[in-house]
C-alpha cells in the first residue's frame, strides 16, 4: 500500500457475459458511488469493447481480455492492440492465467504480445499465475521470475500493471491468506527492484487475484505490496463495488463518528 500508486481494480468479465449481463452490470456500477481514488477497468470478450465501452460511464475503463502480437494479418480469430484503441478501449490483459494453462500460450509467446502491445501504446494488464503444483513442488520463484521475464522489452512502465494470480486459490474453495498474498507480491517487487530499477519498483502497481470478494478485500487492501485486484467471478456481481471501494473508509463508521457532538466514534 502506497499513496504513490493508486489503487487499481480490473474486474474480468472473462466469457460470461452478454448484452444482457453487460447492461444490468453497467447499471450497478454507473448507480454506485465508486471511490475517486480506485482506477476501475472492467475485462471484456472482444466482440463486446465497443459495446461496453459505449454504456460505462468514462471514469472506468474497458479492456480486452487478449490480443495478438502484430498489427494486422492473415490471423483468423485474432484481435491487435490498434483494433483495441480503435474500439474505444485502452487496456489489454496479457498472459491471463486461463491463456497459459488451458491455451497453452508459452512466456515467449506472452513476451513478444508484450513487446508489440507496448510500441502501439495500449496499457498493459501483465498476468502471471502460480499453479497448486508449481506451490506443492516448491519451484513458485522460477515459475513468476521466468513469468517476469517476458516483460523484458518493457521500457514504459507507465503503462503497465502487473497482476499475480494464486491460480490454487482460484475458485477452488482455498483462500490465500494475507501473509502468503504479500509474500508473493513483495517477492515481485523485489524483482522489479533488482532487475529494472528502484523507481519502477516504487511506482508499478501489482494487484492480487484469486477469488477476491466482498468478504475479503479489505483486509487485503491494507497489505503493504498490493496495490489493487484482478476479479473474476465477483465482478460479475454488485460486489465489484465493494472491491473498487476497499480501500474507502468504512461509511458506517464515518457516520458514529460524525454522529457524536463531540466527534469521537459512538
Ligand atoms: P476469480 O478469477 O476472482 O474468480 O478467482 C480471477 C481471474 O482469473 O481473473
Amino acid at each position: 500500500m502506497s499513496s504513490q500508486r493508486k489503487f487499481f481494480v480490473i474486474g474480468n468479465w472473462k466469457m460470461n457475459v452478454d448484452k444482457a449481463r453487460i447492461d444490468n452490470i453497467v447499471k450497478f456500477m454507473s448507480a454506485a458511488s465508486l471511490d475517486p481514488n480506485t482506477e476501475a477497468v472492467v475485462g471484456c470478450p472482444s466482440c463486446y469493447l465497443s459495446y461496453a465501452r459505449q454504456r460505462l460511464p468514462d471514469e472506468i475503463a474497458v479492456a480486452a481480455q487478449n490480443c495478438y502480437k502484430v498489427a494486422h494479418g492473415n490471423f483468423s480469430g485474432e484481435i491487435s492492440p490498434a483494433m483495441i484503441l480503435d474500439s474505444g478501449c485502452e487496456w489489454v490483459i496479457l498472459g491471463h492465467p486461463e491463456r497459459r494453462t488451458i491455451f497453452k500460450e508459452s512466456d515467449q509467446l506472452i513476451a513478444e504480445k508484450v513487446a508489440h502491445a507496448q510500441q502501439t501504446g495500449i496499457k498493459i494488464i501483465a498476468c502471471l499465475c502460480e499453479t497448486s503444483e508449481d506451490r506443492e513442488e516448491g519451484r513458485t520463484d522460477d515459475v513468476l521470475f521466468g513469468q517476469m521475464k517476458s516483460l523484458a522489452s518493457i521500457s514504459d512502465w507507465s503503462r503497465v500493471v502487473i497482476a499475480f494470480e494464486a491460480l490454487w486459490a482460484s475458485n477452488t474453495g482455498v483462500l490465500a491468506t494475507a501473509a502468503q498474498v504479500q509474500e508473493a507480491l513483495a517477492k515481485l517487487r523485489h524483482w522489479l527492484r533488482a532487475n529494472v530499477s528502484d523507481k519502477v519498483a516504487n511506482s508499478t502497481r501489482i494487484l492480487y487475484a484469486g477469488s477476491v470478494s466482498s468478504s475479503n478485500c479489505r483486509e487485503l487492501a491494507q497489505l503493504e505490496d498490493l496495490d489493487g485486484f484482478l476479479v473474476g467471478s465477483a465482478a460479475l456481481r454488485p460486489d465489484i463495488v465493494d472491491i473498487i471501494n476497499a480501500r474507502r473508509p468504512d461509511v458506517s463508521s464515518l457516520i458514529a463518528h460524525f454522529d457524536r457532538p463531540d466527534g469521537r466514534r459512538a
